[in-house]
């Protein structure tokens, strides 16, 4: 049986005496009813209760109830709570439900929140070559289900209460010296934002920093996400050239003082692959000086790299409120763990610690908790140093086989690093049909082409190597070989076609 029903736009009075108050309540609960907001089953407030919230006199109630049972709309038993009837019949004007008010548009911003940059056909399921996606076969579930049984058992005091948006003091404290070591990067505790994703991360940043109309750098190719988050705050986005060294500032155009913001993803560029090298890392940050923009470092993989020394991060470079750097633990663990972070100007953490709560997209407290003791216990390291291995293994195959099977059909690099490789075509090839026929083979690559912005988008295929078995390797390359085989005939067969005879 459903509990009692909360009265709140069920019943509202109008009190000027034109309808009386009895009917009113009747109306009240049989047009909740109809609309479906009351169900059979559901319990009604005793009379006294009812009579007291609403101001009026028991008798008054009674005659309601009285209405609504002889409707059959409600069920009086003696000493029972009425209740809604089980098998209602809501004979003439209401035998058509009546459906709840429906929002019908969406607001301009709404729009543009709701739009799928990615592109339709990319499927939700998890299937092999998802770009991003990690090993989830090598996840140490065991491992982490100690550590979440153990911050459930300890986080019991105002952790769990309305506090600590921008993340509790734990995992910042293990952050900032995770940062300082491996990349570089020297914050205080109160620096760090934790956050839901990097995605959140993005949305914070492209709204606080930015208004509708500033503009914002986007490597090109470049992140969906970050596009993604630029184009709902209403920036205008700008494409700034990509080579073997990564973003190029030199093709930084500051126009105005509307330049903002500058995304970049120095470590590992998305989807190339190629690490910044300090000379260009410089010109950067004089380039976004000039700009008078913030840089907003995504270093979303730094950690697996499979060769040579990392290179530190921008943020250490930079004088301070230049940068802002950006990292996620949807590579290194999962992304269904829901945990990333930002390291921001000391002169702005505060209010930015606000827009977390503001938001709403603050990351949960106990997964918080148990990532603080697993990296505490040495247990992410370890968990690191495992992937990085099997990540080089599964990417050299990866490109061993498409080098294989393809040869100067493509080019493509080793990877140094990442969960992904991008080929690039050397004939144009419709990059769209292609993934799309890999999907429907149960291989969701992504086409090159849509991570662009501007017109001179390439054709290749960006493949997440990461979670994939080398059976999966194998297959994907062979059905990828002969999905061209097959494009490349019928576009030959329709060239024959359409010459003069
Ligand atoms: C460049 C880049 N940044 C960020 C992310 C995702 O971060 P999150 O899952 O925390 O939103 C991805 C995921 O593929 C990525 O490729």
């Amino acid at each position: 049986m459903k509990e009692p029903v909360f009265l709140e736009g069920v019943v509202t009075l109008d009190r000027t005496g034109q309808v009386p108050l009895a009917e009113q309540i009747y109306r009240g609960f049989r047009n909740a009813v109809r609309s479906g907001l009351l169900r059979s089953g559901t319990r009604l407030p005793a009379t006294r209760r009812l009579a007291q919230s609403l101001g009026v006199g028991r008798n008054t109630v009674n005659v309601a109830y009285d209405l609504l049972q002889a409707e059959g709309i409600v069920v009086l038993r003696p000493g029972a709570a009425a209740q809604i009837a089980d098998e209602l019949s809501l004979e003439g004007e209401g035998a058509k439900p009546v459906a709840p008010p429906l929002v019908t548009g969406l607001s301009a911003r709404g729009k543009r929140l709701s739009e799928n940059l990615r592109g339709p056909g990319r499927s939700e399921q998890h299937i092999a070559f998802q770009p991003g996606a990690p090993a989830l076969d090598c996840f140490p579930y065991e491992d982490w289900a100690r550590c979440l049984r153990r911050a459930a058992r300890l986080e019991r005091g105002d952790t769990m209460l309305y506090r600590h948006y921008a993340g509790i003091p734990a995992l910042r404290r293990q952050l900032v010296d995770h940062l300082a070591i491996e990349r570089g990067v020297r914050a205080t505790p109160d620096q760090i934002l934790i956050t839901s994703s990097m995605q959140a991360s993005l949305f914070l940043l492209a709204q606080a920093l930015a208004d509708p109309g500033d503009e914002a750098w986007l490597e090109e190719p470049g992140y969906i996400g970050a596009r993604t988050a630029f184009h709902t705050a209403g920036l205008t986005i700008r494409p700034m050239a990509v080579d073997r060294d990564g973003a190029d500032p030199k093709t930084i155009v500051p126009s105005g003082n509307r330049s903002r913001l500058i995304y970049v993803t120095p470590s590992h560029q998305f989807p190339f692959g190629a690490r910044m090298p300090l000379a260009r890392r410089l010109v950067l940050l004089e380039q976004a000086g000039k700009a008078g923009a913030v840089v907003l470092e995504d270093d979303y993989d730094s950690e697996f790299l499979f060769e040579g020394r990392p290179v530190a991060a921008l943020y250490g470079l930079a004088e301070e409120g230049r940068v802002v750097y950006m990292s996620t633990f949807s590579k290194s663990l999962m992304p269904g763990l829901r945990i990333a972070y930002c390291v921001v100007p000391e002169c702005l953490a505060e209010r930015l610690s606000q827009g977390v709560r503001n938001m709403g997209c603050a990351a949960n407290v106990q997964t918080q908790a148990a990532l603080a003791h697993f990296m505490d216990s040495g247990g992410y390291r370890k968990h690191l140093k495992t992937i990085m291995q099997i990540y080089l293994e599964r990417g050299s195959a990866l490109v061993a086989a498409l080098k294989n099977r393809l040869g100067d059909r493509i080019s493509v690099e080793a990877p140094a690093g990442n969960v992904q490789v991008t080929l690039a075509f050397r004939q144009p090839v419709d990059d769209v049909a292609i993934s799309a026929a890999m999907h429907r083979h149960g291989f969701s690559v992504s086409p090159l082409s849509s991570y662009y912005v501007g017109e001179n988008a390439k054709p290749g295929l960006v493949i997440g190597f990461a979670g994939a078995s080398m059976k999966e390797i194998e297959t994907g390359v062979q059905t990828l070989a002969r999905l061209l085989d097959d494009a490349e005939r019928t576009s030959k067969a329709a060239f024959v076609e359409r010459r003069p005879g």
